[in-house]
């Protein structure tokens, strides 16, 4: 079977391992040698579309943007009609969707086809691995090893935070979460993460949240397709601000750390963001090295099943 990576905990502990060993290996790898990626967004993007595009590269392919008005999924024709399409000239297939329901869809119909050729997630409105896995690299970087330590994530219960919820579970860190009533993470999700194992708090006191932790995390209030949302959730989420009043509830050595886009003033004080314990820009560098180990490892696990 073709393995995909529509969230984190398709993987096992030893994988995600073995992703991030593989993000942090610098030797030239050319496993995509004249083949290509196609990178389908159906929502904006900075850091996914240019760090998914060099890491193609890196690998010595040739990724194909592809914009999501263009290809029309469920408008044009279906997406499992794209899902095939794409499959018949891709190695494989990266797609950031408004639903998470349309990458379920397309890894079935590329499935179904024969061929061989992963679909990844570049972020949906349930999850962003790829995010997660960079995030994982980068606290390991910093902490050396993750298993034990705590990270805080302080902020909406959205895509972001479960797929970091899920990864954590695997790597063995503990996370501690602080929403808004109204703003947690699923019930279900909870409980899947549970079942991996995690160590895992939640609560709607940020101050709970980053007592203690080696790391404070955050996102925005209102994820792309919220934005008729954005001002009730400015009123939600205003204790929610990560600033140095919380921070210093942390460890004194703790980071922080913010998947980006970010907005000074709302989920994080300028200070915090642009101040000595900011990773972000080293979090976002990551997003490249994480995607090419991602890759790297996919088209291993085709040659293993022979594809
Ligand atoms: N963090 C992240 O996914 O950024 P983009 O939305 O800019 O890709
Ligand atoms: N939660 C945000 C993440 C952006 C990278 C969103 O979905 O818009």
């Amino acid at each position: 079977m073709t393995r995909h990576l529509l969230e984190v905990d398709e993987l096992s502990p030893a994988e995600l391992g073995r992703i991030l060993d593989l993000a942090q290996d610098r030797r030239p790898s050319p496993v995509l040698a004249g083949r290509t990626v196609a990178l389908l967004f159906e929502k904006p993007s900075a850091r996914t579309r240019s760090s998914s595009s060099v890491a193609v590269v890196q690998l010595g392919g040739h990724p194909v943007d592809i914009a999501g008005s263009e290809v029309g999924l469920d408008s044009r024709e279906t997406v499992e009609d794209v899902a095939r399409t794409l499959a018949c000239y891709h190695a494989a297939v990266g797609a950031r969707v408004f639903e998470h329901s349309k990458l379920e869809r397309m890894a079935a119909a590329v499935d179904a086809s024969g061929s061989p050729v992963p679909v990844v997630n570049l972020l949906s409105d349930r999850g962003h691995p790829c995010q997660a896995l960079a995030d994982l690299l980068t606290l390991r970087q910093h902490l050396g090893a993750v298993a034990g330590r705590t990270l805080a994530y302080v902020g909406d219960g959205n895509n972001v935070c479960r797929s970091l919820v899920f990864a954590a579970a695997l790597a063995g860190l503990s996370m501690r979460v602080a929403t808004p009533a109204g703003y947690e993470l699923e019930e279900a999700d909870v409980k899947r993460a549970l079942a991996l194992g995690a160590d895992l708090l939640m609560t709607t006191d940020p101050a709970e949240a980053a007592s203690g932790a080696d790391a404070v995390y955050t996102d925005v209030w209102a994820s792309m397709g919220q934005e008729d949302q954005a001002e009730q959730r400015r009123l939600a989420f205003a204790p929610f601000t990560v600033d140095e009043g919380l921070m210093a509830r942390a460890r004194p050595d703790a980071v922080f750390l913010h998947c980006l886009p970010a907005h000074r003033g709302q989920e994080v004080s300028a200070e915090v963001m642009d101040g000595p314990r900011s990773l972000v820009w080293q979090q976002a560098t990551n997003r490249m090295h994480a995607m090419r180990g991602l890759l790297l490892w996919l088209m291993a696990q085709l040659e293993g099943a022979g594809g």
